[in-house]
């Protein structure tokens, strides 16, 4: 197969149909003049190998993985960020000239700008975070967390082996709460963050009392449909300074988007009310 000129992105997913992905890097390609394409890709799981392969020699620059190939695109690719190791999922992929695949995760540095940027005083090495949910977002998160010095982190899951799991992975500054005492974790912290879907339309919201939780605390959900969850509402009457989910998708893009089209593109406002359409 030929290469042409124009690069070439996307997302592989199952189902794709939802990703945001292509409308926030369609308008970035527009915004910088980049005669570039960013499609959504529908692969099967058992088609992952071979869509891989086909994107490298057509001339794909690179993709964005999303549920369920995360895990998968890690193991199939030739050369994995130490990030990518940790959290042990990509969700950005490199095509090298050489057919090479390199994955990297960027979900974590996307939490982390997205609190740097609408939250410039937030320090994480202030005190302990509070952690709700130890799915993928989660290990993304507490990946983050780490490598910025947070002095402790407290986790709880529903389920809690899976918290239990990510402690005997991550170690020594991980304290696992059982779910039902989610109030207890909040006396001292100073940063406190839901990763489950609670919270999002159709669910129901996370049950908290608030009141142990210093009003010096950052809040922020990766839920972002509605923008302010219950969390973040009861959060904000409570006194504390609240961030939304949007901004981690956001953020999360800009690496693959650097790396594949050579600009560094910004997230503002008109990015935020263009991928919320
Ligand atoms: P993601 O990759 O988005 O983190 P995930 O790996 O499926 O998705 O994790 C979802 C998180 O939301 C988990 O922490 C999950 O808790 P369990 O491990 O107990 O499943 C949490 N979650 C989902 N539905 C929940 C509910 N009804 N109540 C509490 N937690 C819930």
């Amino acid at each position: 197969m030929s290469h042409t000129n124009i690069p070439l992105a996307g997302v592989i997913g199952c189902p794709v149909g939802h990703s945001l992905s292509p409308r926030l890097h369609g308008h970035w390609l527009k915004r910088y003049g980049i005669a570039g394409h960013y499609v959504p890709l529908e692969v099967q799981p058992d088609d992952l190998v071979e869509v891989l392969g086909a994107m490298s020699r057509m001339g794909f620059v690179g993709a964005n993985v999303t549920i369920p190939h995360k895990e998968a695109a890690l193991r199939l690719a030739d050369q994995v960020s130490d990030r990518a190791t940790l959290i042990g999922a990509a969700n950005t992929l490199i095509f090298r000239p050489d057919h090479t695949i390199y994955a990297d995760n960027t979900d974590g540095y996307g939490f982390m700008q997205n609190l740097r940027q609408n939250c410039p005083d937030w320090n994480p090495k202030a005190g302990p975070a509070v952690v709700i949910g130890a799915g993928g977002a989660s290990r993304a998160i507490i990946v983050a967390l780490l490598d910025a010095g947070v002095p402790e982190i407290r986790l709880t899951n529903r389920t809690r082996l899976r918290a239990d799991q990510l402690k005997s992975e991550f170690g020594g500054k991980i304290s696992v709460y059982d779910w039902v005492h989610l109030d207890r974790m909040l006396e001292g912290a100073a940063t406190l963050v839901n990763t489950t879907s609670q919270g999002m339309v159709g669910n129901p919201p996370l049950k908290i009392n608030l009141s142990d939780l210093p009003t010096s605390a950052l809040v922020t959900d990766i839920v972002y449909t509605p923008l302010e969850t219950p969390l973040l509402a009861q959060a904000r009457e409570h006194g504390c300074r609240t961030v939304d989910g949007l901004g981690m998708l956001l953020h999360q893009a800009v690496p693959g988007f650097y790396r594949w089209f050579g600009t560094q593109p910004t997230v503002d406002e008109e990015l935020r009310q263009v991928v919320l359409g």
